[in-house]
């Protein structure tokens, strides 16, 4: 499943918000409209906001602005390592004299593969028939092809594993509800949507044999920053002896980061909280809303962090230096 094409040197993406009612492919004409639609998470999920970012500078950039494109860009969600990586990219090809417009293909091209890689190590972990609890979108969606948290089962489903998935909704933005599920039931996987606060629920009645999420930034100590609520979950599968797997291109590792608690994490606004998926009000308009993107995953809870170069145990600070290395 598609999330953007450029074709023709035009920039298009299918518009996230709308679904899963409405597939509607949007292009993307200037610098402020490729903000906007990552802002608004028309665009989202941390791979394919880098390929993104990697085609709208490549696209808007007019030469030494490149600097300012790339400051505005990365303003636009601060968690996800993928952006500023991915602009980094396109501004040490303009210093190189390279074609932007290659890198950007470049940039694309090699989260396929990476995608590819991880889905397999990942699957490596799964036995045919398990049962998968997977929290926001970490799929085709929100990466090139195959995802980072759900590319095991569909790369699982290509080679006739069934899986039984278990989709949080994952509030307040519903990407598990809106998008994961659509996604799993378009490529003909099993999956169940509960809501965020039945994960225990399932895990106690033996229905999930692991956790795979998605990531969007590994400090150097193994600590990740993922979706809201994720964090709980680990919790709960460290308390139900469940393994919970974290899964993104080795390129998500910030060696600057020593731990989770260098990591920015975004805040959106309470609209999201009290208002946006709903008729009417939750709450009264005065009412005080707290809304963290992302949280971050002490590394104790996790099992292992599967990239494109591997899988790696604790311990974290060791393991992830020296795959760096080999
Ligand atoms: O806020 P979003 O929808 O961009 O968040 C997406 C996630 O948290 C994904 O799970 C994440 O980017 C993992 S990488 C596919």
């Amino acid at each position: 499943m598609e999330n953007l094409k450029f074709i023709a040197n035009k920039l298009y993406i299918l518009d996230q918000t709308l679904l899963p009612n409405e597939e509607k492919w949007v292009e993307i004409q200037n610098k402020e409209q490729a903000y906007t639609a990552i802002k608004t998470l028309m665009v989202r999920g941390a791979p394919a906001i880098g390929i993104f970012a990697g085609y709208s500078m490549a696209l808007f950039s007019k030469n030494k602005d490149i600097y300012e494109l790339k400051k505005y860009l990365d303003s636009s969600r601060p968690t996800a390592v993928n952006l500023s990586w991915a602009t980094k990219r396109i501004v040490n090809a303009f210093e190189n004299g390279k074609s932007l417009i290659e890198e950007a293909v470049e940039i694309h091209n090699e989260d396929i593969k990476m995608c590819r890689k991880i889905s397999e190590y990942g699957l490596s972990l799964l036995k045919d028939g398990d049962g998968i609890l997977t929290h926001c979108n970490a799929g085709e969606l929100a990466t090139s092809k195959y995802g980072t948290g759900l590319g095991p089962l569909i790369l699982g489903k290509e080679k006739g594993y069934n899986f039984h998935v278990f989709s949080d909704e994952t509030r307040p933005l519903l990407q598990g509800a809106r998008l994961t599920s659509y996604e799993l039931e378009k490529a003909g996987i099993d999956v169940t949507l509960i809501c965020d606060n039945m994960a225990s629920l399932v895990m106690k009645k033996g229905m999930i044999n692991a956790v795979l999420v998605g990531c969007d930034r590994v400090a150097a100590n193994g600590d990740t920053a993922n979706k809201i609520g994720t964090s709980g979950v680990a919790v709960l599968a460290k308390y139900y002896n469940i393994p919970f797997y974290v899964l993104g291109p080795y390129s998500t590792i910030d060696f600057s980061c020593k731990t989770g608690d260098d990591i920015e994490i975004e805040e959106r606004s309470g609209e999201e909280i009290k208002q946006m998926y709903f008729e009417k009000p939750t709450a009264l308009k005065n009412t005080k809303c707290f809304n963290p993107a992302f949280d971050v995953t002490d590394n104790s809870l996790i099992t292992a962090i599967i990239t494109d170069k591997g899988i790696i145990y604790p311990p974290f600070d060791v393991n992830l230096k020296k795959i760096l290395n080999d």
